[in-house]
């Protein structure tokens, strides 16, 4: 054998710093706050579309870019709450999971070298992905005094001969912030000045509390440069049914198409079959959780306004991002200090990159009850460790 026996991409990768040791989410009087998973059952009718499926002897490959009923339905979907239009022959194409299209969309874009924009904190999943791809991260510092919008003028600032790509996560992983029309018009003008491809991961979209969600695609001159992302692990609470999709121009979905026909051939036919009838039958089921985890919302911001501890107030997806810095320690610190004082785990904001440094991540996806005691803990802990 020449060289290392493994990749050396993969291996110039460091690993996820999203320190959540699963197994201790599980020990006795731990309590979690860690993981951005529903705690809501997937609804009852959507699983009973997929024991339908299996009855039914629905338990072949589909057609490679989706079922066309759900092609259909993504496309009505999308037209009926974003005004956004793709045709559901051309210009969709069903993935497993939101994260396998984050996936084939940079192996079909970035070409080695290239540099990808990414407005960090962010995602765990995006850097690497990109650097498998063989491109390059150019981070962009998003701003807790700027309630972590991405700012044009930062954007433009980012921008060289090289760049090709933008990835926009609206609502945000890790912070909850949200894009307003006049934020996304701004950004809309320096990527097609610029010529920029877009990646926008929008699958927080419908778990947006109180202001009506946009997209980046309906801006003038976006659609034919902009890949749209989504799926069905949030808003219908099926993390385990592994079912997104990504829709854009005919030339990039072909593209991505061949990677997918490769790799994974098609995405779950049982899970499709449920995802019709989530899209068609079930936004009402969205609505309510929306509404539980909007509780779950203006109660952690008023706990945490009462332990005075100061935090951006977030109006998407089920995160609240908690400024520490003034407690004379670092993220990685409070955050195993908490978990060994109070048995309550987060996950520190250096987990979405070096800028999540000062910050740690609480996620609301979990009843009210735990939230209440959690704060219990958290309070206590902040006592024990006053700002310095
Ligand atoms: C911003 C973002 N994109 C994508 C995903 C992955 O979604 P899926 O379950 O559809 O693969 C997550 C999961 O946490 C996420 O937070």
């Amino acid at each position: 054998m020449k060289g290392s026996r493994f990749s050396n991409r993969l291996e110039a990768i460091p690993p996820s710093k999203l320190k959540v040791d699963f197994s201790l989410t599980k020990k006795e009087g731990v309590i979690s706050l860690s993981i951005g998973e529903p705690d809501f059952e997937t609804p009852f009718e959507i699983e009973q579309a997929g024991i339908a499926s299996i009855q039914n002897g629905y338990t072949f490959y589909s057609d490679g870019a989706g079922l066309p009923q759900l092609r259909k339905a993504i496309s009505k979907y999308l037209d009926r709450h974003y005004g956004l239009s793709y045709s559901s022959s051309d210009e969709i194409l069903v993935t497993v999971g939101a994260s396998e299209a984050i996936d084939i969309a940079l192996r079909a874009l970035v070409n080695e070298g290239d540099e990808v924009l990414l407005p960090v904190p962010s995602y765990i999943s995006y850097a690497p992905l990109i650097e498998l791809a063989g491109g390059k991260v150019v981070a962009v510092p998003l701003h807790e005094d700027k309630a972590f919008r991405l700012q044009a003028q930062d954007l433009e600032n980012a921008i060289t001969p090289l760049t090709k790509l933008l990835i926009l996560n609206y609502p945000h992983n890790p912070t909850g912030a949200i894009l307003e029309p006049k934020d996304l018009a701004a950004i809309a003008k320096v990527a097609v000045a610029h010529d920029l491809l877009v990646i926008t991961d929008e699958i927080y979209a419908d778990l947006t509390y109180g202001k009506k969600p946009c997209s980046i695609a309906a801006y003038p001159g976006m659609k034919e440069r902009t890949l749209y992302i989504s799926g069905f692990s949030k808003a219908f609470a099926m993390t385990g049914w592994r079912l997104g999709y990504v829709c854009g121009p005919s030339d990039i979905i072909t593209r991505l198409k061949k990677i997918h026909n490769f790799t994974l051939l098609a995405a779950p036919t049982i899970s499709q079959f449920a995802a019709v009838d989530a899209l068609e039958h079930e936004e009402e089921e969205t609505i309510k959780m929306r509404e539980a985890y909007n509780a779950r919302r203006l109660y952690l911001i008023e706990a945490l306004k009462s332990m005075e501890l100061p935090c951006f107030t977030p109006e998407g997806a089920f995160y609240v991002f908690p400024n520490i810095a003034g407690r004379g320690l670092s993220s990685d610190e409070f955050v195993s200090l908490l978990f060994s004082e109070e048995k309550l785990l987060v996950i520190p904001g250096t987990a979405f990159g070096e800028e999540g440094e000062g910050f740690i991540r609480i996620s609301y996806a979990y009843s009210l009850d735990v939230l209440k005691e959690a704060m219990k803990r958290l309070a206590h802990f902040l006592k024990a460790h006053p700002v310095r």
